[in-house]
């Protein structure tokens, strides 16, 4: 009997070890001989944890799966009370555009040969055939654009770093993934995570590095064993080696060290504050050599865009937004989770149709898209196409495709004083904008609370300094939730005045 239960955080935070525990004793009372695969989450995380057993050769879903639920599986399957049906067939998993995710859920995340089964290594196979500019073109092609959040072309950073003069260049892969409401590189690493090794061997010959580090968040310790144990895996069967190798380092959880110059600092030992730019990492980066520095998703996208061609990756998406993102739905949400989608469908599609609308099952106040430094987009803007110049010309960003949701009881005061007081505990402190802009911003939202009207022209003077002023993300784009809280919700803001009158 084969059956997968998935190895993923979100699924053991919800007792997935136990059941695994469960199922080889019941298998064992039964005298039934079990083949229990811990794979990846396919991202229906309301399910989890979600089991799928084998049924002639097709996999049906239990989920969302307790204790009690475990004996009916070596029964009855059809009369089995969180019986789903065939999991490819959900809803859910119909309407996606898998690229990126399209084995996460599916192996075994540390079988080599079953990565390879699902088309694994043809795009390092064909990477191995071309020259670095060849291969620069390619990416380039494809639209590929950075999917930490900034959207820059990776073709055209590849290409920068690949020029660049200089012995030895690295490939680091940022994993600090930071953004609340985000969890696409932790579900890639935990699921699939030789196509993140697969990808930065690409990155590797394109640009003629021949070392490559993975700076993962200290929250992900399951992330941290698979990443190393496949690192270990693909050196045994000389993917890795001596033409390029890596090594997978754990950072100690600071938010501003998912910002590349930050975490470039942290990766060589020092403390992790901003750097000025320039120079560019992809000039003088880690240990001052050429660097390219890209997220966990804008790397795993690589292998597919290698195997398929640039051409098919750019079928996908929507004006200069190309291909495909793994949305992540998360708060207040009847069905939250990962969905991987071209580029194009509106913030009212996914909010009401792919997430089903709130949990609580009131109407959707706000959704702040792009995680902590992402504005709060009403309904009113839910006309907005999911892209990064979409996005941008609504004063939002789309950042690494993380999506809030809120529903009508949410305060938007109180959320644009989170925002200023997340800034003020995560600044780094280098620059005067963000370090004591964000302290005085939360007093200044304080004196709104209080029905202070005449703190409105301090707060927003205070934002245009804190974005136009800041020398990284952090401090220019916290005014972005603050701002369009102010904007879009300013009842929330006339009801402190009122209160106090
Ligand atoms: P940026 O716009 O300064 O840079 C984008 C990237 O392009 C950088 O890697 C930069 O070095 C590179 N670049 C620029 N010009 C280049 C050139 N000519 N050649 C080669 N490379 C070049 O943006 P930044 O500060 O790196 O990122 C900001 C974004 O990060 C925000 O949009 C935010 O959404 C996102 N973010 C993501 C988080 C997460 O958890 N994934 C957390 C916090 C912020
Ligand atoms: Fe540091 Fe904030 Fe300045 Fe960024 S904006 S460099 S986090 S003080």
């Amino acid at each position: 009997m084969k059956i997968w239960l998935p190895l993923d955080s979100a699924a053991v935070a919800l007792g997935a070890d136990e059941i695994a525990t469960a199922l080889v004793a019941e298998a064992a009372r039964r005298g039934v001989t079990l083949d229990l695969v811990r794979n990846g989450s396919r991202g229906m995380i309301w399910l989890e944890p979600l089991a799928e057993v084998e049924v002639n050769g097709v996999r049906h879903g239990f989920g969302a799966m307790t204790l009690d639920d475990v004996a009916g599986l070596f029964g009855d399957l059809a009369a089995h009370p969180k019986a789903l049906g065939p999991v490819d067939e959900l809803p859910w998993m119909k309407a996606q555009t898998r690229l990126t995710f399209a084995r996460c859920g599916v192996i075994d995340p540390l079988s080599i040969a079953d990565y390879r089964a699902h088309g694994g290594f043809e795009g390092l196979e064909r990477a191995k055939t071309m020259s670095k500019p060849e291969l620069v073109a390619e990416v380039t092609d494809s639209g590929l654009r950075g999917r930490g959040g900034a959207g820059f072309p990776t073709g055209i950073k590849w290409k920068t770093v690949s020029e660049a003069p200089g012995e030895k260049k690295y490939i680091v892969c940022n994993a600090d993934e930071g953004d609340s409401a985000t969890f696409a590189d932790r579900m890639i690493m935990e699921g699939d995570p030789f196509v993140l090794i697969e990808g930065m061997a690409i990155a590797g010959l394109a640009c003629g590095a021949t070392q490559g580090y993975v700076y993962i968040r200290s929250e992900y310790p399951i992330a941290i064993k698979v990443m190393r144990k496949a690192v270990e895996i693909a050196r045994s069967v000389g993917v890795l080696g001596s033409q390029f190798d890596m090594e997978i380092r754990v950072g100690a959880g600071a938010y501003v060290c998912g910002e590349e110059t930050s975490l470039l600092n942290s990766l060589e030992g020092k403390r992790g504050v901003v750097r000025a730019k320039p120079p560019l990492p992809a000039l003088q980066g880690f240990m001052g050599r050429p660097t390219v520095v890209n997220n966990v998703i804008s790397l795993a996208s690589v292998p597919v865009i290698l195997a398929k061609g640039a051409a098919f990756y750019k079928g996908f998406g929507l004006g200069r937004s190309r291909g495909t993102i793994p949305l992540q739905i998360a708060g207040n949400v009847k069905h939250g989770g990962l969905y991987e989608i071209a580029f194009g469908l509106t913030l009212g599609e996914i909010v009401d149709g792919i997430a089903g609308g709130t949990a609580s099952g009131r109407p959707v106040k706000a959704v702040q898209v792009g995680g902590p430094l992402g504005a709060y987009f009403p309904r009113a803007l839910f006309d907005t196409p999911f892209g990064y110049e979409e996005f941008a010309g609504k004063d939002g960003l789309i950042g690494h495709a993380g999506l809030t949701i809120f529903d009508d009881t949410a305060d938007m005061l109180g959320m644009a004083r989170f925002a200023m007081e997340f800034c003020a505990i995560e600044s780094c402190g280098k620059c005067t904008p963000c370090r004591i802009g964000s302290t005085r911003g939360v007093e200044t939202l304080d004196r709104l609370a209080q029905g202070d009207a005449s703190a409105m022209p301090v707060l927003t003077d205070l934002c245009n300094t804190m974005k136009l002023g800041s020398l990284c993300a952090l401090g220019g784009f916290t005014p972005y939730p603050v701002m369009s809280a102010v904007t879009h919700f300013p009842d929330d803001f006339a009801r402190a005045k009122e209160a106090a009158e």
